[in-house]
């Protein structure tokens, strides 16, 4: 079924009709890691990434996988989930930081390989608040009028910019890819969005280098101050919960599922307890797939949709975190 012709003024929310997920195949557990990490001189242990993180394995792509084809394929779950097909969709967001190429950008690619043409199509870069800025900005093209059925994916292959001589960082990621089908609806959907930024953090969290004159000029790979980013996640991350639910006029115990950015155990428990949730109410799913940036926070609702975890009807807070320094977060009745 084709979405209707024009936005009707009472089609005036945004709504999550459908959602989907893809992996790569190889499983990297803890102690793999710890072994390839030893050949290189460097130790770690199953036990130190457990307790310090929650991360028990994380998925690595193969050589030849780019961004967009996780992508890709996580965007055809989540139409089908929605049951729509490809020529319905009329705008698509990819958050990433790691790009198939310099340009042109990973959503082209996908649209592409989708086999459609015509409508808007760009990635967005916020990091690993990349998936809450997409889905705010859709939000705001659905309100507005200008999109109809939006795909906005999270797509991302840390894995080759980690720093395997950096046993600090390089422990923390994987790679994955979430999607959602997000379309106007008479009916909420996303109740209310905020979305921040800071600049003057920058250095805490980046991958500074860069293509020059036909060279990688600087260092293309990621750096962290894991004890400053942690700090700064645990602070903002409460801020903008509580900002987004005044927004809304909803309060803490409104919320069914909290489904922050995928990073660590201890700064999502740490932010459910501060919101007074159980610990029952977060979605994790960093022990299984690490920290997968932009793509972490849609599989997690993926796969707690796919589990009969998330219902229909259910309230939603997402929140994302990351490089730049971004945070953000969306409130939504699923
Ligand atoms: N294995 C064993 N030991 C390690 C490892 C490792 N993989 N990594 C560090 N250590 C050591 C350190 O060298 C240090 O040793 P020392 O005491 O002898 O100096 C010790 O463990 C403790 O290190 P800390 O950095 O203090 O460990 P901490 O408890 O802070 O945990 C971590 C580090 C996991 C990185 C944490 O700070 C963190 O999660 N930070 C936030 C990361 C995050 O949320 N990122 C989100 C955004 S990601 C994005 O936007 C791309």
């Amino acid at each position: 079924m084709k979405p209707s012709s024009a936005v009707s003024p009472s089609h005036r929310y945004a709504r999550i009709t459908g959602t989907g997920s893809m992996l790569p195949p190889r499983r990297v557990s803890n102690a793999e890691l710890a072994e390839e990490l030893a050949g290189r001189g460097l130790e770690t242990s199953d036990q130190w990434i457990v307790e310090r993180t929650g991360i028990r394995a994380r998925r690595f792509a193969e050589p030849q996988v780019q961004a967009s084809d996780l992508g890709v394929a996580a965007a055809r779950h989540a139409l089908e989930a929605a049951g729509r097909q490809p020529e319905d969709v009329d705008l698509i967001i990819v958050a990433t930081s790691t790009p198939d190429m310099v340009f042109p950008s990973t959503a082209t690619i996908i649209q592409r390989k989708l086999g459609i043409d015509g409508c808007p199509a760009f990635d967005l870069q916020a990091v690993c608040s990349g998936f809450v800025y997409g889905l705010s900005v859709a939000d705001a093209m659905i309100r507005a009028g200008t999109a109809r059925c939006a795909l906005v994916i999270g797509s991302e292959i840390f894995s080759r910019i980690l720093d395997f001589n950096d046993r600090t960082t390089c422990v923390l990621f994987g790679d994955g890819a979430g999607a959602v089908v997000l379309e106007a609806s008479a009916e909420p959907g996303i109740l209310a969005s905020r979305l921040h930024a800071d600049g003057r953090h920058m250095e805490i969290l980046c991958t500074p280098g860069t293509v020059a004159g036909g060279q990688v000029v600087g260092d293309p790979l990621l750096k962290m101050d894991g004890q400053a980013v942690f700090k700064l996640a645990v602070k903002v991350l409460e801020e903008v919960a509580r900002e987004v639910l005044e927004a809304a006029g909803r309060q803490p115990e409104d919320i069914d599922w909290l489904i922050p950015h995928q990073a660590n155990i201890r700064i999502m428990q740490g932010t459910a307890r501060k919101l007074k949730l159980p610990p029952e109410r977060v979605v994790v799913t960093v022990d299984e797939h690490g920290n997968t940036s932009a793509a972490s926070i849609p599989l997690a609702l993926d796969h707690a949709v796919r589990a009969g975890q998330i219902q229909r009807g259910q309230t939603l807070m997402l929140e994302g975190v990351g490089g730049g320094f971004t945070w953000g977060a969306v409130l939504l009745d699923f």
